[in-house]
């Protein structure tokens, strides 16, 4: 894929090449970055960004949650966004902004350190490549983080090391990604995705309670079965239920709708997307391209 020219980086824009930062910048040794994946979709009306104020809202919230200063506000970001897919000339495009400690050196302590804003936009395809027609998934035996440790309802950076000890455990063992669950032994979320379960027509999906990113896809999902009606739960699953469930799928910006074709090599329904999950997939693919004015609000012209 092609490179994208420039980045924006607090305000001004960058060459992409020169958009370097040193080894001992705070961010980088600690994990203490916070970030956003936002699409950008090529519409008939040109490029548009996704719930791009859900997104830049959660930014923020997650800057909150973990006591980032930021020097820019929601309504700059957004526009940052905007600019971005402009200046690169962008049909679509993932877009990435980061807030990070800009501080060199040793030592953990943030107090009184300041934060710079990225904003990177790249074309980008399926984040499971190949793997369209769904995924074969492994229970990880690492647990989903929970608000007593770190965050889950922040998109840090730091967090992100549960998920990469749990997807790296699931490929090492042979399976295209991993599911994690809470220390209770309910069902949470996958290690960028949030995760859905259709049994006799409902649709079903971990609460907040565990442990999940409240993801905008996961929203979004809701709000479409809503409208098409079907009726949603959600609630704690156990992990059997998994193995009993008609479909399962996967939901994230980067992910979008993936199904699940097994779990714990017990496959799921006849191992093959399910009604419900292509009927979903596809209102969602109409919508994100700007073919369903029910939800058009849900997008941000970009020119
Ligand atoms: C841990 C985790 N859960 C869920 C999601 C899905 O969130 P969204 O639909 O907002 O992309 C993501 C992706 O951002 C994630 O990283």
């Amino acid at each position: 894929m092609p490179e994208p020219k420039y980045l924006w980086l607090d305000g001004k824009f960058v060459r992409y090449g020169d958009a370097n930062v040193h080894i001992l910048t705070h961010s980088l040794q600690y994990g203490s970055g916070i970030f956003e994946g936002i699409r950008c979709y090529k519409t008939e009306s040109g490029p548009a960004i996704f719930r791009l104020h859900d997104h830049i809202v959660r930014l923020f919230d997650s800057a909150k949650i973990y006591g980032m200063p930021t020097r820019f506000n929601i309504k700059e970001v957004e526009e940052g966004a905007c600019s971005t897919i402009r200046r690169n000339n962008l049909k679509s495009a993932y877009i990435r902004p980061f807030i990070f400690y800009t501080s060199i050196g040793i030592g953990y302590n943030v107090k009184g350190k300041s934060t710079s804003v990225a904003i990177a936009a790249l074309e980008f395809g399926n984040l499971f490549e190949g793997k369209h027609s769904g995924l074969n998934c492994k229970i990880t035996t690492w647990q989903r983080i929970n608000s007593s440790i770190l965050p889950p309802g922040a998109k840090a950076s730091g967090n992100y090391l549960n998920s990469i000890l749990a997807s790296q455990e699931a490929n090492n063992s042979g399976y295209d990604e991993a599911i994690l669950i809470t220390a209770q032994g309910h069902v949470a979320e996958g290690p960028g995705e949030n995760i859905f379960a259709v049994k006799d027509r409902v649709l079903i999906t971990p609460p907040k309670s565990a442990g999940i990113l409240l993801g905008i896809t996961r929203d979004t999902i809701i709000k479409i079965a809503k409208s098409t009606g079907l009726e949603v739960e959600e609630r704690d699953m156990r992990r059997e239920e998994l193995y009993t469930s008609d479909e399962v799928f996967f939901s994230g910006t980067a992910a979008e709708i993936t199904p699940i074709l097994s779990v714990d090599s017990r496959a799921i329904g006849n191992a093959k997307p399910g009604p419900i999950t292509t009927l979903l997939s596809n209102r969602y693919s109409r919508i994100v391209n700007g073919e369903d004015k029910e939800f058009a609000e849900w997008l941000t012209p970009v020119s």
